[in-house]
């Protein structure tokens, strides 16, 4: 028997997933594809949940859950974080009921207790990725996959992440937030420097796009932190200890102050980067610093 076969097995009566969202109808597919019974859908609104099972033979839909007998093995919450909790408090302890999972990144497992109050059976299974409409055939290659809860559970629960072709990440309630917050770093934190350099264009009379003209050098960018440790990567005035320049940028920030602090702040922490690299020159290093924390 393939790995995959045995934990189809430990899950005789299949899946449930309520919210066929983004995420919800992401896994319902790849489920569904990777032959996994999906037993039933439940959606507050019934479009989307009945598209869905249609597209992964599904004959239980609807609504809400109103029988016990129609929930799968595991019962997936694919709902808006703040939708969670009112959920809970609707539905209430299921005598022998499944497996409950919610897939919140910034939630623990244990909002879920009043579903299951000794804790067993409860979990949240979080995939560090983005998914939209667009992407749902292949958001889940390769990406990880946190597992926080009931270890038991847990156990299961990366057998199947694994049949799905995701990669397994077992952590506790306090690395799963870690895990959600540096991922703000990475990701959420790009979209404001975008929109700092394009104002900095703006404000100096060019109407050309940020994303444009920086592009390939971005893209170039992120090449390097995708293959390499961060302070390898760096380059700029900064990594060359090239005071000038930092004099010439602060400048033209002059006249954009509401983009200082950030230059400054981001400044600092280039500077404490290209701080641990061996052979660097660091002569330069006070005199950039001191432009870094001037707060005039
Ligand atoms: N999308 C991602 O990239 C992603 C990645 C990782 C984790 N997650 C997590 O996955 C969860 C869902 O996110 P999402 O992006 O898939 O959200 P979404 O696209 O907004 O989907 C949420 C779905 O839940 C339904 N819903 C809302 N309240 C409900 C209720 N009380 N009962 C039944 N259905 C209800 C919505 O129905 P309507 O159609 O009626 O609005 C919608 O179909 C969140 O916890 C999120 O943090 C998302």
């Amino acid at each position: 028997m393939t790995p995959s076969e045995s934990s189809r097995q430990q899950f005789p009566r299949g899946f449930t997933i309520i919210g066929t969202g983004r995420l919800g109808s992401s896994l319902a597919l790849r489920l569904h594809s990777k032959g996994y019974h999906v037993r039933s859908l439940y959606n507050r609104t019934l479009e989307s949940c009945v598209r869905m099972a249609s597209l992964t033979g599904t004959d239980i839909h609807g609504t809400f859950p109103a029988r016990p007998e129609d929930l799968g093995d595991v019962v997936f919450l694919c709902l808006p974080d703040d939708q969670i909790g009112a959920f809970v408090n609707k539905m209430g302890p299921v005598k022998d009921g499944p497996a409950w999972v919610h897939t919140s990144g910034a939630t623990p497992a244990e909002v879920l207790l009043p579903l299951s109050p000794s804790g067993t059976g409860i979990a949240a299974m979080h995939p560090v990725q983005t998914f939209t409409i667009k992407n749902r055939d292949t958001a889940f290659n390769q990406c990880f996959v946190t597992l926080q809860g009931d270890p038991e559970l847990c156990g299961k629960l990366k057998k199947m992440v694994e049949a799905i072709g995701a990669r397994p990440l077992l952590v506790d309630s306090r690395q799963k937030t870690a895990i959600h917050l540096a991922a703000v770093y990475v990701c959420n934190y790009m979209a404001p420097l975008f929109s700092a350099s394009q104002n900095l264009l703006r404000n100096n009379g060019m109407e050309v796009r940020a994303r444009d003209i920086f592009g390939p050098m971005v893209r170039q960018a992120m090449e390097g932190l995708l293959s390499h440790p961060p302070a390898e990567v760096l380059t700029g005035p900064v990594v060359r200890g090239d005071t000038g320049t930092i004099d010439r940028h602060l400048e033209v920030l002059a006249d954009s102050p509401d983009l200082l602090p950030l230059y400054r702040m981001l400044g600092k922490a280039t500077l404490e980067l290209a701080r641990t690299l061996e052979t660097r020159d660091q002569s330069n290093d006070d005199e950039m610093l001191k432009r870094f924390s001037d707060t005039e």
